[in-house]
Order: C-alpha cells, then sequence, then structure tokens
C-alpha cells in the first residue's frame, strides 16, 4: 500500500522528534512491505521565516489532498511578539480548522516501566488508562477576532459554538466510550457558562440513544482535582476546546512526561493529522535530548486512525514498550536502573526492537 504522508515538522524540537517518526515508519514499511511517501512542509515559525506567514496556500493544498499529516510543534520567542494572526500557532490552528478537524483524540496510558517517573504516588497512577475527547475547531479558539478596545486596556475573546459542533463530538465522545468501558465524563463549567449549559444538555439529550453508556457530568475545577488524584475513576472525557488542552497537559502527569503524549486529530471521513500534545519545548531544542515517544505514538494513531493498519500500530506501541522495559528513556523520564539516552539513540531502540521481533507478511 503506498500512502501520502505530509509531514509539518514545524519548529524547536518539532523538527527532532519529525524525523523519529520518519525512521520508524521507514521500518514499519520495509517490514510489512508498505510503501509510505513522505512530503515536508513548512509551517509555524519555520513557514513564518520561509514565506511570511505560519501556514503557506502550499501547505494547505498539499495537506487536503495527503492521505494523513504528521505534525511536529509550533511556536517560539522568536516569533512571540507577531501580530496575532502572524503568530505561528496560528499555522496550527488554520490547519485544523481547514482540515475539518473537530476531534482530537488524546489517549493518556501509563506504561509500566514508567510508573515511578510521575510524582504523584504508585497507587494513584497504576493502571491509568484514560481517553481525553477534546473538541478543536470550536470554542474560544475560533470566536470573532480577539478585539483590544480602550487604548488597549479592554480585551474581548469570544467563546462562540453551534448546536451542531457540540452533538458531533459528544457523539464521537459516546461511540468511544461504547468502544471501552461504557463510561463517559462530560466536563464543563455549566454553573458559569451558557456555552456549557447548552453542552449539558445536549450530553443529556444524546444519552438516551446511548443507554448503555453511563455519564457523569464535572466541573471542570474539580475534574482537574480528580484527574490527578483519582485518574483510574474515569475512561472516557469529552470536553471543549480550552478546558481539553489544559486538561491533557495535566493528565499527562500520570505518564511520567508530557513528551509521551501522542495525538489524533480526525474528522468523521477524510484526511487526519497527527501530532504530540506537547509543544516546541524551547528550553530543550537544539540539544538532541527530547522525548519523541508522543511522536511516535502519534505516527502510530496514524496507522490505525488513517491506514486500519491496526496490527503495525500494535507493533510499534509494544515496541517503545519493550524499550522502556529495557530501561531507555530520554532526560525528561526517570526509571530505576536505567538507562537516559538522546533522542536518536531511543529511536534507534524502538527500531531496533520492531526488527527484531522478526515480523514480516
Ligand atoms: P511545551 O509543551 O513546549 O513545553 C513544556 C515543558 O515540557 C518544557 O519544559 C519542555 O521542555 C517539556 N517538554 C515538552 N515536550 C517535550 C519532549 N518531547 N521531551 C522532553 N521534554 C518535553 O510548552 P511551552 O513551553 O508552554 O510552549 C512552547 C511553545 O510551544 C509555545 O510557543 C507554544 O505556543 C508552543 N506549543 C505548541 C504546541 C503544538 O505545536 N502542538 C503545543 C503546545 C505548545
Ligand atoms: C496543543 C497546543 C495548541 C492548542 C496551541 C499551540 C495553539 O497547546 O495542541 O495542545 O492550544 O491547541
Ligand atoms: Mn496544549
Amino acid at each position: 500500500m503506498n500512502k501520502q504522508i505530509i509531514l509539518l515538522p514545524g519548529d524547536g524540537v518539532g523538527k527532532e522528534i519529525m524525523e523519529a517518526a520518519k525512521v520508524v515508519l521507514n521500518t514499519v514499511a520495509s517490514e510489512f512491505g508498505h510503501r509510505f511517501t513522505f512530503h515536508q512542509h513548512a509551517i509555524g515559525g519555520d513557514a513564518i521565516d520561509q514565506y511570511g506567514t505560519p501556514l503557506p496556500e502550499d501547505t494547505i493544498k498539499a495537506c487536503h489532498n495527503a492521505d494523513a499529516v504528521l505534525l511536529g510543534a509550533v511556536g517560539g520567542s522568536k516569533w512571540d511578539s507577531l501580530p496575532a494572526h502572524l503568530r505561528p500557532e496560528k499555522g496550527l490552528l488554520g490547519i485544523r480548522k481547514s482540515l475539518g478537524l473537530f476531534a482530537n483524540l488524546r489517549p493518556i496510558k501509563g506504561f509500566a516501566p514508567l510508573l515511578h517517573a510521575s510524582p504523584l504516588k504508585e497507587e494513584v497512577v497504576k493502571g491509568n488508562d484514560i481517553m481525553i475527547i477534546r473538541e478543536l475547531t470550536g470554542g474560544l479558539y475560533f470566536g470573532k477576532p480577539s478585539e483590544r478596545r480602550d487604548n488597549g486596556n479592554a480585551v474581548v475573546d469570544t467563546l462562540s459554538y453551534q448546536r451542531s459542533e457540540m452533538e458531533r463530538i459528544i457523539d464521537k465522545a459516546f461511540q468511544t466510550a461504547r468502544l471501552r468501558s461504557n463510561h463517559l465524563t462530560s466536563v464543563d463549567k455549566a454553573n458559569v457558562l451558557e456555552s456549557s449549559r447548552l453542552w449539558r444538555e445536549i450530553v443529556n439529550e444524546k444519552q438516551q440513544d446511548y443507554p448503555d453508556v453511563t455519564v457523569e457530568h464535572l466541573l471542570v475545577d474539580a475534574a482537574a482535582m480528580k484527574l490527578i488524584t483519582q485518574p483510574t475513576q474515569f475512561d472516557v472525557i469529552v470536553t471543549e476546546n480550552l478546558f481539553g488542552d489544559i486538561l491533557s497537559d495535566e493528565a499527562s502527569v500520570l505518564t511520567g512526561s508530557l513528551g509521551m503524549l501522542p495525538s489524533a486529530s480526525i474528522r468523521t471521513d477524510g484526511v487526519g493529522l497527527y501530532e504530540p500534545v506537547h509543544g516546541s519545548a524551547p528550553d530543550i531544542a537544539g540539544k538532541g535530548i527530547a522525548n519523541p515517544l508522543g511522536m511516535i505514538l502519534s505516527a502510530a494513531l496514524m496507522l490505525k486512525h488513517s491506514f486500519q493498519m491496526e496490527v503495525e500500530a500494535a507493533e510499534i506501541e509494544e515496541a517503545v514498550q519493550q524499550c522502556l522495559e529495557q530501561g531507555y528513556h530520554t532526560a525528561d523520564l526517570k526509571i530505576a536502573g536505567g538507562k537516559q539516552v538522546s533522542t536518536k539513540e531511543i529511536t534507534e531502540i524502538v527500531v531496533e526492537n520492531l526488527t527484531t521481533k522478526g515480523v514480516s507478511n
């Protein structure tokens, strides 16, 4: 099978981890007899430097015509003082919107060898397995353009949602809960926000269509607390754009590092975009020490969701698991008696684990 994959490495560690994903995918291709053709395009600060815009037309067009898109990360202090429409982050928001990627799946699953890498107690973290489903193309991120008034002394950001935008993500969450343990937690701020009150109404309406799924409503402040005190109480969490952004970084603490988390940004049909949850990590960029596992696991999500390559995706996850069992980790993690290695070295170990399994068909 020949698949056309767009690579958008972006900025900072984005470039370093994208290289890792490429190497791993090339290994999968040769082990399983697939062909992955990579086409690299610019986004974020990298695109600003080359083309004066964070999302060139050429990048948008290439993504629309691809089988899938892999993205590293965007952003950095170099571009922080640019006007809002020219910031690197606008490139990322723009491509999500342009591709209609309303559902962002952020699986939070701790690997056993990293149980002690979390600052949380073992008995709290053990067995955590959560799917955060974040609405990705609405809410505060995509309201009317933000404004400064009164000589810059007043600001307006707008949170708006259409009913249909809420319905489709909530449906996705119920469907996902059915494939897991039939439990859905909906997170909102219905005690304050009108948008959350409509959200809650829709969740309750939709529950009639999914009577086999149990629903719990949590206010976001309490949810933030419960996520790190009783994480095993959660299965699928569904929430709007900004809450999902914040809760997923928080949830990464369960796994030992933000660098471990992958994500899939998808729609019902059509091209998907796969990206780690973390950003460009300017504090460690260029040092060759970034954790590429979130990016590599995002590539596995791409194989699973966009190419229906379940076995190949599972092989990658297993190779990552094995690498951690062997004690290898990057600087953001700790494994007792383990060995700290670079981005490139840990990628080579994952590749070695993939090839020594002797899988071929
Ligand atoms: P960040 O996620 O880049 O970094 C937060 C912390 O986590 C840092 O200490 C960093 O070193 C660490 N970290 C992140 N990824 C890591 C990895 N793979 N391996 C090891 N350590 C890792 O968040 P930030 O510092 O708040 O933001 C930096 C820039 O990234 C900003 O410009 C922001 O807008 C952007 N950002 C982009 C994305 C994205 O492209 N998807 C996501 C989040 C932030
Ligand atoms: C993420 C990031 C982005 C977001 C930023 C960089 C726009 O934090 O993907 O989680 O908030 O969606
Ligand atoms: Mn984020």
